[in-house]
């Protein structure tokens, strides 16, 4: 795979995406507003991993300069701001991979409640404030970070949904190096809005049952689940 940048990768849910991405061996650049606290992220998975982690750290802005891959796993009050901070930085042609769920917990609301976003949902947002030709999916709404940053396997699959089918693929291949993940398609990127819904429910269920829920799509042919 291509070098991935998480924004946001000091974070409980990005810092877990870098952590499992950078085990199976790829290459990652945490991004942060404050180039050492993301360094200082890179050094703790470098530390986690062992000698042969490649990852680094680097100011968000710098880190979109460096890669095509890019991460967005920030809370939704950061959202808007931090897509018009890194949109000159964004290489033509990159993909960026939206985890942002619009919690109302972003306004004081609760976190089991998700905001109504004009576009949509917040991948839909991302979608209007990327420069042309900048392919968005969303992914990884559901991957709980507790387990992330765990030695467990991942028992979540991942929906993927992308107006680019290309994207898709490259972001099924992505997340399937996480062990335990099955990537679907999920079509559209206007099914986003679902899985940020998802998310807020999985909180619920999580709070009301004290644990780290995920889900499963059960009944489709073996082909859907498959990644080449
Ligand atoms: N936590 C989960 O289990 C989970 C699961 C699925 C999806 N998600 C979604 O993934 C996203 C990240 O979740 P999280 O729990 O990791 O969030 P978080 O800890 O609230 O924030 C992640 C990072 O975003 C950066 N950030 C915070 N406020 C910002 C601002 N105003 N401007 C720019 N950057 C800002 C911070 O990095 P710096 O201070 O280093 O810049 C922070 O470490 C959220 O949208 C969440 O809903 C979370």
């Amino acid at each position: 795979m291509p070098t991935i940048v998480v924004l946001g990768g000091t974070g409980p849910e990005g810092f877990g995406l870098a952590l499992r991405w950078v085990r199976s061996g790829e290459t990652v650049i945490i991004g942060s507003r404050d180039a050492a606290r993301a360094r200082e992220a890179a050094t703790k998975i470098q530390a986690a991993v062992g000698s042969n982690a490649k990852v680094s750290g680097e100011e968000n802005g710098a880190a979109c300069a460096a890669a095509d891959l890019l991460v967005l796993a920030i809370p939704f009050e950061a959202h808007a701001a931090l897509l018009k901070h890194i949109k000159p930085a964004i290489r033509p042609g990159s993909i960026v991979i939206d985890a942002t769920v619009p919690l109302a917990a972003s306004v004081g609301g609760r976190a089991t409640r998700t905001l109504g976003v004009w576009q949509g949902s917040a991948a839909q947002q991302t979608a209007e404030l990327v420069p042309q030709g900048v392919s968005v999916v969303a992914a990884s709404h559901n991957t709980s970070a507790e387990v992330l940053n765990s030695d467990a396997s991942v028992d979540c699959d991942v929906i993927v949904c992308s107006d680019d089918t290309t994207a898709t693929q490259t972001v099924r291949t992505l997340a399937t190096k996480i062990p335990g993940v099955r990537a679907i398609d999920g079509g559209k990127l206007e099914n986003a809005r679902i899985l940020e819904q998802i998310t807020a429910l999985l909180i619920g269920l999580n709070i009301r049952h004290k644990g780290h829920s995920g889900i499963r799509i059960t009944g489709l042919p073996e082909k859907a689940y498959e990644v080449l």
